[in-house]
């Protein structure tokens, strides 16, 4: 948490798109258990309604949320006249690296437009504190790890290129004079590899169909709904030939988000930072470790390499920790306990 922030959440209120998602419901738990007021917006393209009972069940209390899509600025200009908003944390977005390639349009016209139509929604509701969820796919292949911010930029997919582009906007944003003292005041958060559920076991990470990331599919293995894993490539120049990333507990990112609106609403400037946990981790010591911690089995093979895959990176986050007193604090076994009581809490989550 934020050691030198002295600002509270309570009686604020926070606009979240993407609010229904993986990260988004996990910060609107936090947001909502530190007394914030969180106004929560999704088009649930990639999620469902479903999830804020849960949020509500955990947090103890209620809130507000609007289905509507973050290019629609007729539906944001009645969310901003209806509530007095302080800040907004834009999760909203498409993801998938691979579908990216494929519908570089969708992911662009999601993306960046709706980026630019919320932008311009806020600023006419003088709302300028903005926390925006960027990604270490910014780095590309990283010339040496840990990875600085100050490493050099590029995004290979278009996944990649609409959070590069997405930053850039917001910098020229926060270095544009200030009219009325309305200085516009960014974050935007670099995530390593978020991972792990709520320690509840009642919110995590739902992929719809065959999942691409590594441990939504080792929970699927581990739960019998799939065969086996493949791991993508055993001869990368990494200690076990495995590809090294750096794993990050939901929990910390949250952390993450909440010390980064604080610093904002305390009057901090506008940065960017990683957020991971300065740890690379191969794949098969996430495999084994969840193995261990869980004991469960979790057959794999080796197959070919997967097209676009680095063969290591993992954060330097020092500079979160000078600048926001953040530091993630879950090791990987925290990690595959967590996830893996997610996916056993869950009925349909086994076979
Ligand atoms: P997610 O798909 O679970 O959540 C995104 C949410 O945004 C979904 O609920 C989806 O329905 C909603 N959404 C998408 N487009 C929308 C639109 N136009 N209008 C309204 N709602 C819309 O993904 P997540 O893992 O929670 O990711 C959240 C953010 O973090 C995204 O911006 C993603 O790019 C970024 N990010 C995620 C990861 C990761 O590993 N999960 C890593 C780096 C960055
Ligand atoms: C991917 C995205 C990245 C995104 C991140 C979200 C790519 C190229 N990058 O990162 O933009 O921010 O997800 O967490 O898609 N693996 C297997 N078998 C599997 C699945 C994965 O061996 O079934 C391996 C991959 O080859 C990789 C590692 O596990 O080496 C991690 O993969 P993944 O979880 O997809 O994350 P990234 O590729 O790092």
């Amino acid at each position: 948490m934020n050691a030198w922030s002295q600002t509270t959440l309570d009686h604020r209120t926070v606009l979240v798109t993407g609010a229904a998602g993986y990260i988004g419901s996990h910060t609107v738990t936090e947001l909502l258990r530190q007394g914030c007021r969180v106004v929560a917006l999704d088009n649930y393209c990639n999620s469902s309604p479903e999830v804020y009972r849960r949020i509500e069940g955990l947090a103890g209390t209620t809130f507000a949320h609007v289905e509507a899509d973050v290019r629609d600025g007729a539906a944001l200009e009645k969310v901003l006249s209806n509530h007095d908003i302080d800040a907004c944390i834009h999760f909203a977005a498409l993801k998938s690296v691979s579908d990216s390639i494929i519908h570089p349009l969708r992911y662009l016209d999601n993306n960046v437009r709706g980026l630019l139509v919320l932008l311009r929604v806020l600023q006419r509701y003088h709302v300028h504190r903005f926390v925006f969820s960027s990604s270490a796919t910014v780095y590309g292949d990283p010339v040496r790890v840990p990875v600085a911010e100050s490493a050099v930029l590029n995004a290979t997919s278009v996944y990649g290129a609409t959070k590069l582009m997405g930053e850039d906007i917001l910098r020229r944003l926060a270095a544009a004079p200030a009219e009325l003292e309305e200085t516009w005041r960014v974050a935007a958060l670099r995530y390593f590899n978020p991972v792990g559920a709520h320690p509840s076991g009642q919110i995590g990470e739902e992929p719809l169909g065959i999942p691409n990331n590594l441990m939504p599919y080792v929970m699927q293995v581990a739960a019998g709904l799939r065969p086996k894993l493949s791991i993508f490539g055993g001869d990368y120049p990494t200690p076990d030939g495995t590809c090294v990333r750096d794993y990050i507990h939901i929990q910390d990112l949250v952390e993450g988000h909440l010390a980064a609106l604080k610093h904002l609403l305390d009057g901090g400037a506008s940065l960017t930072v990683n957020l991971g946990t300065g740890r690379g981790t191969s794949v098969r010591q996430l495999v084994e470790t969840f193995v261990q911690v869980n004991g469960v089995t979790v057959p794999y093979e080796f197959a070919a390499r997967r097209p676009g895959d680095v063969a290591q990176y993992f954060a330097d986050p020092s500079r979160a920790r000078e600048l926001l007193g953040w530091q993630a604090r879950h090791d990987l076994a925290d990690m595959c306990r967590d996830a893996w009581r997610w996916q056993c809490s869950q009925p349909q989550n086994h076979a």
